[in-house]
């Protein structure tokens, strides 16, 4: 159970883990706009999806809807897994922090559960972070976001966004202290600076022996597909 690993439907994201995320550990996805963030936790569900594992997407950011067709664009059609409950999407809403964060430490434990997933994906910790007032509160209610999924068991991705000035920081400063792993996406420009190249690495990983290599990854329309042969620059 302990050396049991979780494929995160990225084949060359899972050479560098060695095999995939350790079960029941929480991996905090760090990278600016654009990076595929959002993305890759959609890939990660639907590699799960596609063993018959359970799933949560929880959303700041986009609706039932929006995660659909956003999923659709990859050729990941979730319908059929929301319409027989293997996957729920939840919208949370950004604008309404106190029911939102009601609902996090309330029903969303209870939820993940009783459902019994064995993946939850949460889209992004940083618009949760922005709901709390103060830091104290912020620092207790992701760490009790955490508490709250380890004990469930389930296997769990938080995506988060990046400082604008030192882009492997994440903005709250927070998540990567409470999670277990943290894997850091990139976009640099290329040096004649006519194009971006994306690259990822496996920060930290704990229980695992990870490669700490940065490597390339595309965006294309069936996903995200890491590089992990290939070297950088
Ligand atoms: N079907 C597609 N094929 C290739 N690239 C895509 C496709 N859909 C979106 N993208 C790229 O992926 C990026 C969005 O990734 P996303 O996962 O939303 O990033 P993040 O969540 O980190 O902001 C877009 O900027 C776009 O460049
Ligand atoms: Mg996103």
């Amino acid at each position: 159970m302990a050396d049991e690993k979780v494929g995160t439907g990225i084949g060359g994201l899972d050479d560098m883990l060695g095999g995939g995320i350790p079960a029941g550990q929480i991996i905090a996805l760090l990278g600016s706009c654009g990076t595929g963030k959002t993305t890759m936790s959609l890939q990660f569900i639907w590699a799960g999806l596609q063993k018959g594992e359970k799933g949560i997407f929880i959303s700041l950011e986009e609706d039932e809807t929006a995660i659909i067709s956003n999923a659709l664009t990859y050729g990941w059609d979730l319908r059929p897994f929301v319409e027989n409950k293997t996957l729920t999407l939840v919208k949370l809403e950004p604008s309404d922090a106190k029911s939102t964060i009601s609902r996090i430490r309330g029903e969303l434990p209870t939820y993940i559960k009783q459902t019994g997933s064995k993946r939850v994906v949460f889209d992004s910790v940083s618009l949760l972070s922005m709901l709390f007032d103060s830091e104290s509160d912020r620092r207790a209610g992701l760490f009790d976001l955490c508490k709250q999924i380890k004990s469930s068991g389930a296997t769990a991705l938080f995506t988060a966004e990046v400082k604008p000035e030192i882009p492997n920081v994440s903005r709250d400063g927070l998540v990567e202290y409470v999670a277990d792993g943290v894997i850091l996406l990139r976009y640099n420009e290329t040096s004649d600076g006519s194009d971006i190249q994306l690259s990822v690495r496996v920060v930290k990983m704990r229980r695992a022996n990870h490669s700490r290599r940065i490597k390339p990854y595309n965006i294309t329309s069936k996903g995200i597909e890491v590089h992990s042969k290939a070297e950088v620059f």
